[in-house]
Parts: structure tokens; sequence; C-alpha cells
């Protein structure tokens, strides 16, 4: 831990970099996997149990917590760790991209964004200045720039007004946030599929010298083999002695295949949602508890997990519970899933250390290839 937001490469092999992010409420370890607690939860755990997988960092959601329960509500209670009683690093989302997906009769312009809320259609107005207000209220640790991300299919023209606005949005959300030693702004990189227009994004945010850089715009309907070359594309202009963060990725093999091109953050509602929906993720790949062949299998998920989820339950039950629609089979395959997800980050960070990630990631996802389940 550090007064001030420091961020130390550790060590690199090829492109991928272990490193460690520290601040006053903690260090983060990376590469890292942040759980997503949008609006102060990460549904179905206790933070104990998210803190003793091995999470260094939750993410926050600026949108939904303005909503729900209200900015200046957390504020006076306290602020966002300790309402919800997590004492650690939270890294919040600007809200741009939740404004994009979730709210209602939204009208965007220089300014911010005026919406409509998903919950019950009250009137907001976000800024960039707003934006970072609200986080502030928070108490985040780690702070995105609010920005505008556009749904993929679309023409090269809106990517690149998208993109240009987001870059305004960054200058403003650099002198809204001003000089917090301990807390950081991160920019966020724009440009859709296009290869110009991120190289011109990246360097325009590298040139605001601001303490992290994040890749926005990706997994959003684009095939991998896009986002990879979107990550080839920016990495390299991103400053090596900065932390770099993908947002909203992804799967097992994305974050493999990220780490690899130089990215150091993730974060992602795969492992969290998909448990909740019956999916496990195991190191011999994916297995659907909703399958009626679990039905009178007593097998564990992976005899050999540290976490009880995975190791002491029969997958009959693991089964029964998802069928029945019961909440603690929504509970456990969440603990199993963010069990898996920071073990593999933990495999990754080690492999970093001992120089042989591209081999152990070959065996990684051979291991899920085997369909071994
Ligand atoms: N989460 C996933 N993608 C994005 C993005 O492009 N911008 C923001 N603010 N959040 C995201």
């Amino acid at each position: 831990m550090t007064e001030q937001f420091t961020f130390k490469l550790l060590a690199t092999d090829g492109k991928a970099r272990r490193g460690e992010i520290s601040m006053p409420r903690g260090t983060i370890r990376t590469p890292a996997f942040m759980p997503v607690g949008t609006g102060g939860t990460v549904k179905a755990m206790y933070m104990d149990q998210v803190r003793d997988l091995g999470a260094d960092v939750i993410l926050g959601n600026t949108y939904h917590l303005m909503l729900r329960p209200g900015a200046e509500r957390v504020a006076r209670l306290g602020g966002l760790h300790e309402f919800a009683k997590w004492p650690y690093p939270i890294l919040t989302d600007s809200g741009g991209f939740q404004v994009m997906s979730l709210a209602q009769l939204r009208k965007l312009n220089e300014q911010g964004v005026t919406f409509q809320s998903h919950i019950d259609g009250r009137k907001f107005e976000m800024s960039p200045e707003r934006s970072i207000e609200i986080q502030g209220l928070l108490d985040s640790d780690i702070q995105m720039q609010l920005d505008e991300c556009v749904a993929l299919p679309t023409d090269a023209k809106n990517i690149e007004r998208a993109m240009e606005l987001s870059l305004r949005w960054a200058e403003r959300c650099k002198a809204a946030f001003g000089n917090q030693p301990g807390k950081a702004m991160f920019g966020i990189v724009q440009g859709g599929d296009i290869p110009a227009l991120r190289e011109r994004s990246a360097e325009a945010l590298k040139a605001m010298d601001l303490k992290g850089y994040a890749v926005g715009g990706l997994a959003v309907g684009e095939p991998q083999k896009v986002m990879l070359d979107m990550l080839d594309v920016t990495c390299p202009i991103m400053p090596a002695d900065k932390p770099r963060y993908l947002m909203g990725v992804g799967t097992p093999d994305d974050m493999l295949k990220s780490v690899a091109r130089g990215i150091d953050m993730f974060d992602c509602v795969m492992p969290t949602r998909a448990g909740r929906h019956g999916l496990a993720f195991t190191r011999r790949g994916k297995v659907n508890l909703r399958n009626a062949r679990h039905a009178d299998d007593p097998r564990p998920l992976d005899e050999e997990s540290p976490c009880p989820a995975a190791r002491d339950y029969s997958r009959a039950y693991l089964h029964h519970l998802v069928k029945s629609g019961e909440a603690l089979g929504g509970m456990l395959l969440t603990w199993n899933n963010l069990a898996y997800y920071q073990q593999l980050m933990a495999d990754i960070r080690s492999a970093i250390e001992a120089g042989r990630f591209s081999d152990r990631a070959a065996e990684i996802s051979a291991a899920w290839a085997a369909g071994d389940i």
C-alpha cells in the first residue's frame, strides 16, 4: 500500500506484463480480474468470499448507484467502501456505457447526456463533470472518464464522432478530477474497429498524461479477431509504465489472448451472470448445469479446486438447485466461477513471473479444448 497511486512493472514475458498497482486502500496484482459489483454488491456473494478468492479490486457502476440509492446518499453514509463493506480498492465505470445500453430516451450532445432511468423513468443529466463528481461522492479509487461507446457494426463517421467526443470529454474529466494523489482517473480509448481511429484515440489520450488507460468499445458484437486486432494496434501506443484495462472482457480465452498483447486489467459480468444462469466455468471448460445429463452425476465440478462450491457439491445437487430455481444454485455457481477466474489470473501471474506465459496459456487452452468434463 502507498499514499500515492503508483504502478510498478515487476516482470514481462513477451508482451505479457506482471505488475502491481498500489494506492492507500490496497495493492492490485496484475494481470487482475475485477468482479463486477454493479449496485454495491457482487451479486450472490458475500464480500468476504470475494476477498478470500483473491480479488484485489471490484468494480462499481456510476449509472446504477446514481439512480439507486443515489450518490449523495452513499456519500452521507460514508462512501461506497463503508456502505458495501469492501474496504479495498474500487474502480467505478463512468456511466457512459450503461446509459447507452440501459437508459431510455437518451439525448446526447457536446455537454453530456440526458436520459430516463430504466427503473422508474425519472430524468437525469450526466456530464463529464457530473460523472467525476458522482465517482468522488462514491469515493472511488479508480475513476473512469465519461465516454461514448458505439455498438458495432456502425458507420465510420459515427465511430469517429463518438471517439472525438470521448477525447474532449477525457480533457474535461481530467480537469474535473484535478490532483488526487491516492486516486486515479483513467482515459478510455475508443475508435470501434478502425485501426486509424484507435491510433488517433490512443495517441491523444497518451498526450494527456493520465494515470491509466482503458480500451473501450470492444466486446460489443464484433468477432474476437477484430478485438485482438484492435489491441495489437492500441497496446503499443499506451505507455508501458501505466496500467492498461480492457473494459467488459471477457471469457477466459479472451483474457489469455489479451494478456498476451499487454493488457493488465479486466472486468466482466460473465462469471457472475453465467453462474446465476446455471453455467459453470472450470479448468476443463464450461459445464451447463441445466443439462439433464447431470441429474445422477455424483462428481463435483472440480475435485482439485480449493473452492468448496467446486469441490464439495455433486453435479446432481447443483443441477437440482438450478432446475428448482433455488437461490443457492446461483450462489454456489457464482462462487465457483469467480474462484475459477481468480485462479486463472493467479496462474497467469505466476507463469509471467516464471517466463513461461505462452507455454502455460497453451496448456490452459488445451485443457479446455479436451472437453474432459
Ligand atoms: N464497459 C465495457 N465497454 C465500455 C466502454 O467502452 N466504455 C465504458 N465506459 N465502459 C465500458
